[in-house]
């Protein structure tokens, strides 16, 4: 089936119609439409621009620009007729200010292209979303920083393997995901930096003849400066790529402790518990109370890191400079995106809402043998024992106290010094999971003074 006519906008030298699979598999006005309003604000820089150049006239800019304003408004208030026919949100909207405008609307697209139109849109688009995805990410660690500042001196098991380690505070383990969101905000913000170039005027690829100002299309849509070469303007996605990838970065971040919440809201951990906010139940099991949000939030790097791989494959081997395989790109990145803000709204919501059962962290910091390294350290200190001796002494008392089925501080003295007869009384002092993180005052340790230190110098940082 054929579509009736040549398009308007480019059917000059076409005769006939597109096929209609031809024109489904061309149009972006499904998804581009998203793309509205940075397209009507560049095409408002634009035409200011051009009329400050003496290349269109003040009466023609101020019809294009009521007429945008007008169109925007349309969208806005859900009126307006996207027409897969006329492929995407550029020339959607270009048409329709004919339809308001008359002769004046073809004079917009003069000395540009939609190759230069594109990339300044979803340039726009992309920095708008880094900066919400930092906004985001700072309630997020203020979340997690409100969780320290209350328990920074609650025990909780440190774990290598899974397995029990050393007991660690439950601040120092929160802070844990400040620093490591801290570094994606860091990351969103680097590559804003590096993104915000104006690609427009760049035209199709070689720059135009019209003596354009490009600093003041650059400076009109709070970019820095202009790019510097037309050809890369054009066909750069650099930016969507570096956003992909530091939202899947974080994504990690998030799945990690999605995970650790699975696993903590557990019958066998009751290390937390969630509220109904971000829990369901089951329709079969009446005792259940699943961590759906936090599996969802775990799942979410799969399609986030899709995204990344899908763009970076469709960028590999790219002549230069725009071939329509870019227009795939809009797409992932939206898609990745929303999730990753979804994710980080989800899991605002769950560290906001979780309760840590403090007793079941004492108990489980306690238990598998924790203080074994205080005991080790201990005599390394008193009794001046090489660290490996040390280690297996210690181990020997593991032993012990596992085949009678108790802990390390119940051992009797006499049992102790039946491993090394230098062990004294005083050795108990460092068996306790108290003593033990109060202990870990090295810089970056687990100690509640370190914590709470970090908890001030956090807080001076977001402000
Ligand atoms: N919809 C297109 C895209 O997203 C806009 C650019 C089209 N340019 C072209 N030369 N056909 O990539």
């Amino acid at each position: 089936m054929m579509s009736d006519g040549a398009n308007s906008m480019w059917g000059g030298r076409f005769a006939g119609g597109v096929d209609a699979i031809m024109e489904a598999i061309n149009a972006s006005i499904g998804y581009d439409k998203r793309l509205y309003g940075q397209d009507i604000a560049g095409s408002r820089a634009h035409a200011a621009m051009l009329a400050a150049q003496g290349i269109i006239t003040a009466e023609d800019r101020a019809a294009i620009d009521a007429g945008l304003v007008q169109v925007q408004g349309e969208i806005e208030a859900g009126t307006f007729t996207f027409r897969p026919a006329l492929e995407d949100i550029h020339m959607n909207i270009e048409a329709r200010l004919k339809e308001i405008i008359g002769e004046p609307a073809g004079r917009l697209h003069t000395a540009r292209s939609r190759n230069d139109q594109v990339a300044v849109d979803f340039r726009l688009w992309v920095r708008d979303q880094a900066d919400a995805v930092v906004t985001g990410l700072d309630s997020l660690m203020r979340a997690f920083l409100a969780q320290a500042e209350a328990g920074a001196d609650w025990v909780m098991p440190g774990f290598t393997h899974l397995q029990t380690a050393q007991p660690v505070t439950w601040g120092h383990h929160m802070l844990a995901y400040v620093e490591m969101l801290g570094r994606d905000k860091s990351r969103f913000e680097d590559a804003r930096r590096r993104m915000n170039e104006c690609p427009l005027g760049a035209a199709a690829l070689a720059g135009t003849s019209f003596p354009i100002d490009r600093h003041a299309t650059a400076a009109a849509l709070g970019f820095d400066r202009p790019t510097a070469n037309s050809l890369d303007s054009v066909s750069d996605r650099d930016f969507a790529l570096e956003f992909l990838s530091a939202a899947s970065i974080c994504a990690m971040h998030l799945s990690r402790f999605a995970e650790e919440l699975v696993i903590w809201s557990s019958a066998q951990f009751r290390f937390v518990r969630l509220s109904d906010a971000f829990t369901t139940g089951s329709s079969i099991m009446p005792q259940k109370k699943n961590p759906d949000a936090a599996e969802l939030i775990r799942a979410k790097l799969g399609r986030i890191l899709g995204a990344t791989v899908a763009l970076f494959t469709i960028m590999k081997g790219l002549a230069l400079t725009y071939s329509k395989d870019m227009q795939e790109d809009k797409e992932q990145v939206f898609d990745a995106a929303d999730n990753l803000m979804l994710g980080i709204a989800a899991m605002e919501g769950m560290v906001k809402d979780m309760t840590a059962n403090q007793d079941a962290l004492a108990v489980a910091a306690a238990s598998g043998f924790s203080t074994a390294t205080d005991l080790a350290d201990w005599l390394v200190r008193s009794l001046n024992l090489p660290f490996r001796e040390a280690h297996h002494v210690t181990g020997s008392l593991v032993a012990m106290a596992e085949k009678k089925g108790c802990d390390l501080p119940d051992l009797g003295l006499a049992e102790m010094q039946s491993a090394h007869s230098g062990i004294t009384e005083e050795v108990y002092s460092v068996l306790g999971v108290d003593n033990s993180v109060r202990s870990r005052v090295s810089y970056g340790g687990t100690a509640p003074a370190n914590v709470r230190a970090q908890v001030a110098r956090w807080k001076e940082i977001l402000g």
